[in-house]
């Protein structure tokens, strides 16, 4: 059976595109996120990301992850959770949920200040 793995280039339903470049014998990872879309009017610019990979052995081969992506550009941060899963097509996708957790400058604004969605990511075909 293939298994997932996180390392490489990934583009998700947004056209983002994440690269993760490092892992350890611990599951914690590294890579860049170039998000294509901003909830601000900042200029994008690449940023750094950091996670961990569960790594039980009962994981069959679909891990479990976690990552942060602090953003270089604005002044929020983005938590996503999923498992990178093999389609039937031997294809790898993973499969995420996100929260994206604005500044606001006071508490009476905490309410507005956290979005949620889902994002899936394909491994990006090689370009030429
Ligand atoms: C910001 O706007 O303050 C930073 C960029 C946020 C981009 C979000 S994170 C969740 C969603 N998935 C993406 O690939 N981009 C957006």
């Amino acid at each position: 059976v293939k298994k997932c793995s996180l390392i490489g280039d990934w583009v998700n339903d947004l056209g983002s595109n994440m690269t993760i470049t490092s892992m350890n014998a611990k599951g914690v990872f590294t890579g860049t996120y170039h998000t294509a879309v901003t909830a601000t009017s900042n200029k994008i610019e690449k940023s750094p990301l950091q996670g961990a990979m569960q790594k039980s052995p009962n994981q069959k081969g679909q891990p479990t992850f976690g990552f942060t992506v602090n953003w270089s550009f604005s002044d929020s941060i983005t938590v996503f959770t999923g498992q990178c899963f093999v389609g039937d097509d031997g294809k790898e996708v993973l499969k995420t949920m996100w929260l994206l957790r604005s500044h606001v400058e006071n508490i009476k604004n905490d309410w507005k200040a956290t979005r949620v969605g889902v994002n899936v990511f394909n491994r990006q075909q090689l370009q030429e």
